[in-house]
């Protein structure tokens, strides 16, 4: 197939095996950790599995086609890659922007792990981080960001950054690969966790680092064949099990919360929604311009915990969870984690249930 395909159909051809007779149609899981050697040549050759392993190897290739990258490398969890990113490229002396809006344990990692080591860490805002890469070494971007869900202009971002010679790393977690591909608009590396949209089924953890350069991805796979943090052949397997199917999830999430966020928009209870993909929200003109889908998840605000506690005791179909991107409807009140935001704040990620399902039981549950 030589023109553009859909994002299910990439999902499926991104886990599909050769079409050689008398080979498993689904990717086989191979567990064994070390492997025959035939001389002292080891290149190219599957020998040790902290190292890499075929399992491993199939969810990577998966996810660098997804990405629109030469390579991908799989780790334990999103944490553990993006750390892997960040020890990679922030050496001591060097300035890292992260984000102040984003995920928190991120930039808990750079004040608690980098600084010590002597790297400045400023922390910015979707909206402050155009300027903030000014004089910076390494930037890393999170859009749209977790969980106010604004948004980052991704090609002036990198453009700034090219210019300036810092590097670009974008957490592609929200937005999954199917919402965006950041190589395409600039990013040096693209990070992301697994664990959510794309396994898709909020039972295991993975990561991933995926990027065009050579050189920078082989220093990423040094840095995580010394220090470690793989990804276990099992949840490998699952990874790539749940790749095939995540395109069609992520369809029919994003299309949920759409049509939940257009509902909240005019709801008396809902004090302010954001979702990039709304018309009128203030991001929605840089998303439509970098994004191919807006995402599964939506940010409300109601008046307090307890208009929060009450929506998800009445809903029937709202599981009360931390996590996103997973199959059932999920709500998270960000104020009991420390996320600067109001009491009342509260990250939806829609599932894939009926979409008339999911707006009957909010506004059920709201009423
Ligand atoms: C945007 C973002 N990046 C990274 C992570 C970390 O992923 P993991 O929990 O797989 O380590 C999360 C987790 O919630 C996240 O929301």
């Amino acid at each position: 197939m030589t023109e553009p395909i859909g994002a299910s159909t990439r999902s499926v051809k991104a886990v599909s095996s050769q079409k050689v007779p008398g080979q498993p149609v689904a990717p086989p899981l191979v567990p064994a950790t070390t492997y025959h050697l035939a001389s002292d040549a080891t290149e190219g050759l599957d020998f040790y599995s902290r190292v890499s392993n075929p399992t491993a190897r199939q969810a990577e290739s998966a996810l660098a086609e997804l990405e629109g990258a030469a390579s991908a490398l799989v780790f334990g969890s999103g944490m553990a890659a993006i750390t892997a990113a960040l020890r990679v490229l922030a050496a001591p002396g060097a300035t890292v922007v992260v984000p102040a809006d984003g995920y928190y344990q991120v930039r808990t990692y750079a004040t608690e792990y980098l600084v010590p080591l002597g790297v400045t860490v400023r922390e910015a805002t979707s909206a402050q981080m155009c300027d903030a890469a000014e004089g910076a070494d390494v930037v890393l971007a999170e859009t749209p960001a977790n969980p106010g869900l604004d948004v980052v202009d991704l090609p002036r971002l990198a453009a700034i950054c090219r210019a300036r010679g810092a590097r670009l790393l974008v957490d592609n977690t929200t937005a999954t690969p199917f919402g965006q591909q950041p190589l395409a608009l600039g990013a040096d590396l693209v990070m992301a966790s697994a664990t959510k949209a794309l396994s898709g089924h909020s039972d295991l953890l993975a990561g991933y680092v995926a990027g065009l350069d050579a050189e920078l991805m082989a220093a990423v796979a040094r840095e995580r064949l010394l220090s470690g943090p793989v990804l276990g052949v099992f949840e490998a397997w699952l990874l790539v099990r749940s790749l095939g199917s995540a395109g069609l999830r992520h369809e029919r999430q994003c299309h949920n919360a759409l049509a939940l966020a257009t509902v909240l928009a005019e709801h008396p209870a809902v004090r302010s929604v954001r979702y990039p993909g709304l018309v009128s929200d203030p991001a929605y003109a840089v998303a439509a311009a970098q994004m191919q889908r807006f995402g599964g998840l939506v940010s409300i605000e109601l008046a307090d915990a307890a208009a929060v506690h009450h929506l998800t005791e009445r809903s029937e179909l709202l599981v009360a969870a931390t996590s996103f991107g997973g199959i059932h409807t999920s709500a998270d009140r960000r104020a009991r984690w420390g996320d600067p935001v109001s009491d009342g704040f509260v990250r939806i990620s829609l599932g894939i249930e009926d979409t008339a399902d999911v707006l009957a039981d909010f506004t059920r549950a709201l009423g």
